[in-house]
């Protein structure tokens, strides 16, 4: 085993993989939203965003890092609440919160539920919009993809399925940033935990909107 091999698979580099993983997870997150929001500007502006991205080549690159960015961030994960589990076998008899400076939430304490639901997730949007439908548009070469999404969002099932999902990414997030700030040693900044919050509800409540304000005003946009 070398030396970086080592460092990564003691405790403390895997809390660090876990932090570095996730808060680049969350930068994608931050420009997936902003350019799906791109939705709401018009059809063109939309579609032409898609069309830049996908004809980029960089991209291939960038979707290798995402996957491996997804994969780290979830194994790392998975292995350390095992541990965890594996480490304290029995449950607590009482499951009580310990006042005010405990840091237990329903999000701290649901965060393995919480990825896994990510986790599946994330491949079924990728099959339904990355891999679904294609229509061409009135732009020879640039596809419709914002006929796809307001297609998908003028389906209840899919509006409630997304609405769900983004709440519970919001739970991961709301937890999952403080966290991550906390095992790269930046937890003495008080005001990045709120900041972490705060970019919890700002994320999950962009993405939950796209499909509430797509099933209300679909037709107009
Ligand atoms: C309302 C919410 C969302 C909408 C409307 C949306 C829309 C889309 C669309 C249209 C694509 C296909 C892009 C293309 O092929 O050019 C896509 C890809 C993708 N989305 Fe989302 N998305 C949403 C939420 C999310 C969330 C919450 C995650 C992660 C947790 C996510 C992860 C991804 C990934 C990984 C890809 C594939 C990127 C690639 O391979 O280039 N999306 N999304």
């Amino acid at each position: 085993m070398n030396a970086l091999t080592r460092i990564l698979n003691s405790p403390v580099g895997r809390k660090v993989t876990m932090a570095v993983s996730g808060l680049l997870l969350l930068g994608f997150l931050v420009a997936h939203l902003t350019g799906n929001m791109l939705i709401l500007v018009s059809k063109e502006t939309f579609n032409h965003y898609g069309h830049t991205l996908i004809s980029n080549p960089m991209i291939y690159l960038a979707e290798a890092g995402l996957l491996g960015l997804f994969v780290m961030h979830f194994t790392t994960g998975l292995y350390l609440t095992r541990k965890n589990r594996a480490a304290r076998p029995q449950a607590y008899e009482r499951n009580e919160r310990a006042g005010y400076a405990s840091r237990k939430t329903l999000a701290s304490t649901t965060m393995i539920f919480s990825g896994l639901v990510v986790l599946v997730f994330v491949p079924l949007h990728i099959w339904g919009f990355k891999f679904g439908a294609y229509y061409e548009s009135a732009e020879p070469g640039v596809r419709d993809l914002h006929r796809l999404v307001i297609e998908t969002f003028q389906q209840p099932a899919w509006v409630i399925w997304y609405v769900a999902v983004m709440t519970i990414v919001g739970f991961h997030l709301w937890h999952g940033f403080g966290s991550g700030f906390e095992s790269l040693g930046l937890s003495y900044r008080k005001g990045l935990r709120r900041f972490g919050q705060f970019l919890a509800v700002v994320i999950a409540g962009g993405f939950l909107l796209i499909p509430v304000l797509i099933y209300m005003i679909g037709d107009k946009l």
